[in-house]
């Protein structure tokens, strides 16, 4: 069955959830606030890295199943559906800024003909249905919460073949409407209430981050006891009730939702009356692993006036985002701490940071290098040269944040080697 649906956001969210739904039959208008973006896009050309999104979208163009507008009020006159895709960035005091969300209902209000339905698809706290709600002021009009739980890299497959389907509505018979633009997917369709889907999007990502934050504890202890990470991880792995996915230590997770998540549901719980004590810890953990890094290569080299080299920019592999990079906080410490920064990654070719200077290839970023960071698991930087980098660097040393590279091989060479929860 098709649908006319409008997606009104062309971020990574709203770019993927419009190249999806086009691709799974319905007429699908995207509209955005920026000009040059709508430009850009109807053109066919993709500004973000997405595996095969810019072949959806190609498509998508070709067929007339998708087309891009300027404005959301001009996506949604003929809209059964309209997936509300905007940022809902962190606020100072760490909660979710949500003006963004209620200026697209305001917006689109009056424009709606009765009957459709607002999705709520971008991450925003409990509650915010009843906001968008307020903010539309249609009692015609129902709100239902369609959380996303998409990665970047990967987030067409995770579109297409997620692991569930998570709608939220007290309106069931909107519920099994929103539960139909997914028929060509399989997957679980499961329907709560609006406030259970909200929560469970920030549970979720809190519980990745919590599983992440113990991997690097557990990092810590393998390296105060003498034991190796990876067979202690692996061992636990083995466990169907763990699993092995998402346990690879590395220099503290990143990117744009996690960090924002962790602490928007710290706010939100205590705003509600509870103290998200375990959560406080999480993200402590993850602070102080920026912290862990540092102090590996202070191990080796006072880094006050010397260069070192950070490989790797992006928040992690395959996608040229650098929003809250856990390599950015360890070239932050490394700066303030007096060292001159040079780093290098695959994908990002500039950053805002006094005292890093982004070079165009990895061997150049190490020239006079007296420590070495990977700090983003580019399979790139598995395959370096390291007779040729022992060549060019000023001291030998290695702190390999994301367990990438072979010890033995960097030992025989001469290089210091310092791995995560690896002796
Ligand atoms: C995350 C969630 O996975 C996704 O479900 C949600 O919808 C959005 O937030 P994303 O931010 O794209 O997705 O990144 P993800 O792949 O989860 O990685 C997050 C951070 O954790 C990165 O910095 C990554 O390097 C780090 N990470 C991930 C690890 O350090 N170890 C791992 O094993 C996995």
């Amino acid at each position: 069955m098709t649908s006319t649906i409008a997606v009104i956001g062309t971020g990574y969210v709203g770019l993927t959830t419009g190249a999806c739904f086009a691709h799974l039959g319905h007429c699908v208008i995207c509209a955005d606030i920026v000009p040059e973006k709508i430009d850009q896009l109807q053109r066919g050309e993709i500004p973000i890295h997405e595996a095969r999104l810019e072949e959806l979208v190609r498509v998508g163009l070709d067929s007339g199943n998708l087309t891009f507008v300027l404005g959301a009020e001009n996506a949604v006159a003929e809209a059964e559906f309209v997936y509300l895709c905007v940022p809902t960035p962190q606020s100072a005091d760490g909660s979710a800024d949500l003006s963004y969300l209620q200026a697209a209902a305001s917006e689109i209000s009056a424009k709606l003909r009765p009957g459709t339905i607002v999705v709520n698809k971008s991450t925003v706290p409990v509650g915010s249905t009843l906001l968008v709600e307020q903010a539309l002021g249609r009692s015609d009009i129902p709100v239902v919460s369609n959380p996303e739980f998409l990665r970047e890299g990967t987030a067409v497959d995770d579109f297409l073949n997620p692991d569930r389907v998570v709608i939220g509505a007290d309106d069931h018979a909107a519920a099994g409407r929103v539960a139909s633009l997914h028929l060509g997917v399989r997957a679980p369709i499961m329907v709560t209430d609006p406030a259970s889907a909200e929560t469970c999007k920030y549970a979720a990502n809190a519980f990745l981050a919590t599983k992440l934050s113990f991997t690097n504890a557990i990092a810590a202890v393998c390296e105060a006891v003498g034991a190796d990470v990876n067979d202690v991880l692996l061992g636990m792995g083995y466990d169907h009730r763990i699993g092995h996915e998402f346990l690879r230590p590395g220099p503290g997770w990143g990117g744009s939702c996690f960090p924002k998540d962790s602490k928007a549901i710290i706010t939100i719980a205590e705003d509600a009356g509870y103290d998200f004590s375990l959560m406080r810890g999480v993200v402590a953990v993850n602070e102080e692993q920026f912290d862990r890094i540092v102090g590996k290569v202070e191990s080796v080299i006072d880094v006050d006036g010397t260069t070192v080299s950070v490989l790797g920019i992006a928040f992690k592999a395959n996608t040229d985002d650098t929003r809250e990079s856990p390599a950015l906080e360890v070239m932050k410490r490394l700066v303030a701490k007096g060292a001159k920064v040079k780093a290098y990654d695959p994908a990002v070719t500039s950053v805002e940071l006094d005292g890093v200077e982004v070079v165009g290839d990895a061997y150049s970023a190490c020239e006079g290098a007296s420590a070495i960071v990977i700090a983003t698991e580019w399979d790139d930087f598995k395959w370096l040269d390291f007779d040729r980098i022992a060549d060019v660097v000023t001291a030998r040393n290695v702190v390999d944040a994301r367990n990438l590279l072979d010890r033995g091989a960097l030992r025989r060479r001469g290089f210091t080697y310092q791995g995560v929860g690896r002796n």
